[in-house]
């Protein structure tokens, strides 16, 4: 079974609520429509049902028994608006203000997940990264056990050689530019976590990436992927983690012996996590586009799951991305 085949399965055996602000968008209804038939969540379209209609109409398909909710109609507006208001006044968010905020079908869907009413949330088909991270993180907020919020990408390659049967977590590929030690010490722990609960990894094994291995290069770049691996162990000290070392170094096992002699993880990692921003989404993209792999993201660290979809995706991506939402939300 392929790895999002095991996760849509898991997702079936407990049904959870996933809000989809982006509800009148095509591709968004149909992917609805598929996730209600297939029993993988309790899909809640978020706009306005005229609108939505109109999209199901276009694509022929069926959104019987799908909840829609209109934020302009909702009842539940005011109660939003309120909590809102109390979460966002210190950052100068007025009643009014909060008021407005509450009628954007993201803001509305962000409150749904915040108050319960919903158990996660899938955007991003219309949407760009940063317009649907920002009021993630500033309502739904991070875990109480970490400082940031970061990305993994479950990279499922050709080559089953690789990884655990062709399956590698690459991190952070989405939200991070520039992390510090710190963060990106906090970016390893949490990719970690998703690789064992997500992907099932019963050891993840979790290589620091550089163009150094194990001191071979002087920079100041190097350095703080150094400190990173020093503070991630005393962050996380039973966790398989090491480096700084090379893409190859990580990966292929002769080159881990002579790169890294005695590394727990060099060439044999199952997890890669890149030093920035830049790097890890060219990395994942290379990974994808001329390896041939299958990419799935995901969001870890924030308090509730919520997830992006790239703005080119399929009807299947944003399926699977629900689907992994709905897991991520049984814990
Ligand atoms: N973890 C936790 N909280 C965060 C994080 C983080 N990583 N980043 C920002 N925040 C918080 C801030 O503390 C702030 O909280 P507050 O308002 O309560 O004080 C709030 O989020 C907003 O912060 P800003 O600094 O105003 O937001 P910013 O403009 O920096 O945006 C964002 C944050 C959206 C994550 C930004 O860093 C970004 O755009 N990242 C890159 C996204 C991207 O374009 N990715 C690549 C494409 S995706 C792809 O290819 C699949």
């Amino acid at each position: 079974m392929s790895m999002i085949d095991i996760v849509k399965a898991k997702a079936r055996s407990d049904v959870k609520s996933i809000v989809l602000p982006e509800g009148d968008e095509v591709r968004t209804v149909e992917a609805a429509s598929i996730l209600k038939k297939e029993g993988l969540a309790d899909p809640v379209l978020i706009g306005e049902k005229g609108s939505i209609e109109a999209a199901a109409a276009k694509t022929g398909c069926d959104i019987s028994g799908i909840r829609i909710v209109d934020p302009l109609l909702s009842t539940k507006a005011e109660e939003y608006a309120s909590l809102l208001f109390e979460l966002r006044k210190a950052k100068g968010v007025t009643e009014e203000k909060a008021k407005e905020l509450v009628k954007d079908p993201m803001y509305f869907g962000i409150m749904m997940v915040k108050t319960g009413d919903a158990d996660g949330l899938v955007s991003g088909a219309v949407h760009t990264t940063g317009d649907m991270l920002r009021p993630a993180l500033q309502i739904i907020k991070t875990k109480p056990e970490m400082k940031i919020v970061s990305s993994s990408f479950l990279m499922d390659c050709p080559n089953k050689d690789l990884g655990e049967d062709g399956l590698l977590v690459y991190a952070d590929c989405v939200v991070m530019p520039n992390p510090t030690a710190e963060e990106l010490a906090y970016i390893a722990v949490a990719a970690a976590d998703t690789a064992r609960r997500l992907c099932g990894f019963e050891e993840p094994r979790v290589a620091m990436l550089s163009f150094s291995s194990k001191g071979s290069a002087k920079h100041e770049l190097v350095d703080k992927v150094q400190q990173a691996v020093s503070i991630a162990h005393e962050i996380a000290p039973d966790l398989l983690l090491d480096g700084e070392m090379q893409f190859d170094c990580a990966l292929v096992p002769e080159i881990g012996k002579s790169k890294a002699p005695g590394s727990p993880v060099a060439g044999r990692a199952n997890v890669l996590i890149f030093p920035d921003l830049q790097a890890g989404n060219i990395g994942y993209k290379i990974t994808q586009r001329i390896g041939g792999a299958d990419c799935f993201a995901v969001l870890q660290g924030l308090n509730k799951p919520c997830n992006d979809l790239s703005r080119g995706c399929s009807v299947e991506d944003i399926v699977n991305t629900v689907a992994m939402t709905a897991v991520q939300a049984q814990e």
